[in-house]
């Protein structure tokens, strides 16, 4: 059997893990919001119609932070349609998604869904259609403490200020499906007047500039120079977005696809540092991957079916994820938290039915996608310091990212608790992994889990909802300080073990 060998020592940290890694979205889109995270006629529904089976699961997938409304949609949003008395907001047309919006769920139910599933929620702004002022606008509604016509009307919506710290200036505004689609400079422009007013009120918001929507996009490089050229002192932070499908049948590439997020990161922060010495800044501008996950093109489709009419929270790319594509969003995991340095914020897009770990059928049962498992296990063990490991493992050759480590992982050490995250993206056959665990004076296991299935194509389903889930991985052993483990092929691990 091949061998691999890491090597963890608590000396070597990369930097303290972030809890906003563990974020994800909620945008007007499909049946994210409608039907997914709220239904009011639904017999968990609770008293502000959200679904307590999905607030439920929201919780035990260990989110920390929520981006929205959108995506796409924002950049034809008007927030002030979603507050207010429910009978007075009106029914707009939704390009993005080619959909109606009643505005039934607005600004206000949101944050009381972040209160209740204990997130921070992370709003977008409208630099799509609107501007500067609609900005404020919104920042006065939802943060200011009173005694001005926007705070005081939030108060007589039954609201206190919400607090909002961080901010995204639009959504990906170089893409031409973008409404109000724009130029690096035109987009620039309008950011760095958008934060240079919103500082005007609270200086100390935390405000993420829109880099390029793919790393694929004609002028991934050049977007970001130039954005970040009008924008550099004004935000904090660059946006990545990333999804990763298995189209084409490349499964080994596609295995892989955590050495393009681990490239990705390394090219924005290149570019931003490059920018800041442009401008002898001593400031460092840092990444909010704010939209990741496995997508498939060809299994999502923009419409329901034949005809494209003008509907309510239609079904909009419901990815039904299996084993591999689990094991692949392990990975992503893995890649972030080992750009802890660097990425400051992470949403994993979305969170209910559109490409979610949460699923969810109207009048029907919630479940979790196989995918659920490798983040909530991640969320829930990785803390303290991530450390760097030295990894020693045989490669996959593969079409798009050329040679690869079969073996990739990432470890976080807290106060005597070590947590281990391993894949092996082999699809050959199993790795025996030995891990020198240095001075980490580690003694027992606690936890071992494993996400694998003869199957690599088995999914989850309203009938069998817990086909796939994490198993209680038995092969990993502790002997005289030493790890072994073996990791059967196209499988993802965590270990908790404690000294
Ligand atoms: O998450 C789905 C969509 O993907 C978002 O609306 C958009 O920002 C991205 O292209």
């Amino acid at each position: 059997m091949p061998t691999a060998h890491l090597t963890i020592d608590p000396a070597f940290p990369i930097a303290p893990v972030n809890r906003r890694t563990f974020g994800t979205f909620v945008e007007h889109m499909g049946r994210c919001v409608y039907t997914g995270i709220y239904e009011p006629d639904h017999a968990t529904a609770d008293e502000d119609g959200f679904r307590k089976d999905v607030l439920e699961l929201t919780r035990e997938l260990g989110v920390s932070v929520v981006r929205y409304p959108g995506g796409n949609f924002v950049s034809g949003y008007r927030w002030e349609d979603g507050v207010g008395p429910r009978e007075d907001r009106p029914r707009r047309l939704d390009l993005a998604w080619h959909s109606v919006e009643t505005n039934e769920f607005g600004l206000d139910e949101f944050m009381r869904w972040c209160a209740k599933a204990g997130v921070e929620p992370m709003m977008a702004l409208n630099l799509g259609t609107r501007g500067v002022q609609e900005a404020l606008d919104l920042l006065e509604y939802s943060n200011h403490p009173g005694g001005t016509a926007l705070s005081d009307l939030r108060a007589e919506h039954g609201a206190s200020p919400y607090g909002v710290k961080l901010w995204c200036l639009g959504n990906e505004l170089d893409g031409p499906w973008q409404v109000g689609h724009k130029t690096p400079t035109e987009y620039g422009r309008i950011a760095a007047e958008t934060a240079r007013a919103m500082r005007m009120v609270e200086p100390d918001l935390q405000l993420v500039a829109c880099g390029s929507s793919s790393s694929k996009m004609p002028l991934f490089g050049t977007w970001e120079r130039e954005v970040l050229r009008e924008t550099y002192e004004f935000v904090d932070y660059i946006s990545c977005h990333a999804y990763y499908g298995n189209d084409d049948g490349d499964t080994a590439s596609f295995l892989a696809s955590a050495v393009d997020m681990d490239h990705f990161v390394d090219s924005v922060t290149a570019t931003a540092d490059h920018v800041g010495a442009e401008l002898k800044s001593r400031k460092r501008i840092d990444i909010s991957f704010d939209e990741w996950n496995v997508w498939y093109g060809d299994r999502s489709t923009r419409t329901d079916g034949p005809g494209d009419q003008w509907e309510v929270a239609p079904r909009r790319i419901e990815d039904e994820y299996n084993v591999t594509d689990a094991v692949v969003l392990g990975n992503l995991l893995i890649s972030l938290l080992r750009h802890s340095d660097r990425v400051a914020v992470a949403c994993l897009a979305q969170l209910a039915n559109v490409i979610a770990p949460i699923m969810t059928e109207p009048g029907g049962a919630a479940w979790r996608q196989p995918t659920f498992h490798p983040f909530a296990i991640t969320s829930r063990l990785a803390s303290g310091q991530v450390l760097r490991v030295e990894t020693d493992s045989p490669t996959v050759t593969t079409a798009k990212h050329g040679e690869v480590t079969a073996i990739d992982a990432v470890a976080t050490y807290d106060d005597g608790r070590l947590a281990l995250f391993a894949v092996n993206r082999s699809t050959e056959g199993p790795i025996e992994i030995t891990v020198d665990l240095g001075r980490a004076g580690v003694t027992s296991i606690d936890e071992a889990v494993i996400v694998h299935d003869i199957d690599p194509l088995a999914t989850n389903s309203a009938t069998a909802p817990d086909r796939v889930s994490a198993q209680h991985f038995d092969s990993a052993q502790l002997k005289d300080g030493k790890l072994t483990l073996t990791l059967p092929a196209i499988s993802w691990c965590a270990l908790s073990l404690s000294a």
